[in-house]
Formats: C-alpha cells, structure tokens, sequence
C-alpha cells in the first residue's frame, strides 16, 4: 500500500532563533514515523541546520529508529586506548556523554566534564559524521549548555576579501583527544587524527556552502604559514561566534536536538561540578566532502 506523504506544513515547525534551527512540537518519536513524516523532518533539518524535538521518552531503540530516519547510524569511534579515560562498555550501544563515576570513580562515559570550545564532529576524517544527536537524559540546575552557530551565514557574511584569500584552498582539521583547547602543531601529526578538509564546503542536501572552519579543531591554511592561518581561522571565527549568529540550547531531560556537521558548530558551556549531566549520542554516517 502506497505510503500517505505528508507536507512539511503538516509538522508543526517553529523558528529556534533567526540565525539557527527550528524545534518540531506535537511529534511522539517514541511511536513510528511513518515515511512522509520523516522526509518533512529530514528536509526541516537539512534546511535549518539543526532540530529539536521536547518532551520524548525514548529507549535505545526508539533513539536509533529515530536517528535511521536522517541516514546510517554510524558506528561508535573510541579514541586510542592510551587517550581513553573512561571505563570500556563494548555493551553499551550508545554513547553516554555523561561526568557520572562509577565505585571506583572512573568515567562511565565520555566527554563529560566542562566548557567545549566550537567545533564539528569529526572534521579530522576523510568521511566526518553527517549528522550528531543528543538525547538529555539528566541536566545540570544551570550551565551546560549547548550553542549552535550557522556556517551558512559565517560563508554570507564573510568580506570579500577574506573569502578570496580562502577560495579553493583546504584546511587542516585535526584533533587532540585529551584536550578541551586547540591541539599543537609542534608534535608529529601521525600521532593525531587529522584531514585536510574544503575550506568551503557544498552541503550535498540543500547545495548551499558552509565554511567549514573551527576554532578548537581548523589548525592551518594551505598556502599560509602558522601565524597567517591562525590570523584567517581567528577572523572567520569571529564572524561564526557573533552573538547574532548563535542559538543558545538550555537542555531539559527528554529533549533530543540532531544537528548537521557540515553546516554548523556546536559548543558547550561549563556546569558546576558536582551536578550530573548525562546525554545519550549517536551520530550518523557521512561522505566524502565536496568543495
Ligand atoms: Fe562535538
């Protein structure tokens, strides 16, 4: 029997902020979605970047069946077992980004404590993830937020001249597991994840170009000397923070938000220490990028 198609104006879309994002309301992921429903979803977030849906009591299963509407759930990356802080769980499906101890006060998930400079997930690979969900399960009373900012508008608003200085070129994307602040150039890239990434890159769903810079994770330019990248990675960066260009999330359990790793980056705010925070995270397959 022929799936009925829904309309996009049939999900109830709210603007998250000018710059950033929408939020669907009326939507129950824990039930199936039929085929109709998630293309308007999927187009929804291509469009805005990122999407929040509230309120969703979701197990495991329900969080993956919601993600395989987006594209192929990606397989969990660990980091090298010597840059591993946290306590192994091959059983654990998911990832738990949570501070949470165990008896023995070892980590029981990852990236757990405190601020997070901007970034995209897994720039530092040939095929970074396409998209990353969130899932809060347990929210700290203040802080640990998370902040989205648009890379469509940070390729509109750069000035000219600066978009001519990185017309064509790549940029080194790499990343230091065991830090929170930009890895350093003075130690042997084979011993970190790294890729030379499009500068600009084209976003395979709605064909506009992002520019696919961070501050925490984009270490040079090609073509330009340390000093001279650092200086054009700074200038687009501030044109990418500007407050105007920023949705700021204040999560609350049973909010799952997926964001696109080609058209924006995210960041976190700190949270007091001895507040839990635990979030489920899943992340979806890419390819290759096209400049
Ligand atoms: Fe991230």
């Amino acid at each position: 029997m022929a799936t009925q198609l829904k309309s996009n104006a049939e999900l109830d879309i709210i603007p998250l902020s000018p710059a950033i994002g929408v939020e669907v309301k009326g939507i129950d992921l824990s039930q199936p979605i039929d085929e109709g429903t998630g293309q308007a979803l999927r187009q929804a977030w291509a469009k805005n970047s990122i999407l929040l849906v509230r309120g969703q009591d979701l197990d495991y299963d329900a969080q993956f069946a919601y993600a395989r509407i987006y594209g192929d759930v990606a397989a969990r990356v660990k980091p090298p077992v010597e840059k591993r802080s946290y306590r192994a769980d091959p059983d654990n499906p998911m990832q738990l980004v949570t501070n949470e101890l165990d008896d023995e006060g070892k980590p029981v998930g990852s990236l757990g404590d405190g601020e997070m400079w901007f970034h995209t997930d897994k720039c530092y690979v040939g095929k970074p993830h396409r998209a990353s969900f969130l899932y809060a399960v347990e929210i700290p009373s203040e802080g640990g937020h998370t902040k989205f900012a648009s890379l469509y508008n940070g390729y509109d608003r750069l000035p000219n001249d600066l978009r001519a200085k990185l017309e064509g070129r790549k940029v080194l994307q790499m990343y230091d597991y065991t830090k929170t602040e930009p890895g350093s150039l003075n130690q042997p890239l084979e011993n970190l994840l790294h890729y030379w990434q499009p500068v600009f890159v084209t976003n395979p769903d709605t064909k506009r170009k992002a520019v696919y810079i961070s501050r925490l994770m984009s270490m040079r330019i090609e073509g330009y000397s340390d000093e001279e990248s650092r200086e054009l990675i700074n200038a687009v960066a501030d044109i990418v923070e500007a407050e105007d260009n920023i949705y700021e999330h204040v999560w609350k359990p049973g909010d799952i938000m997926i964001w696109d790793n080609l058209s924006c980056l995210h960041a976190r705010t700190d949270w007091p220490r001895e507040q839990r925070r635990t979030l489920r995270r899943v992340t979806i397959k890419g390819d290759a990028l096209v400049g």
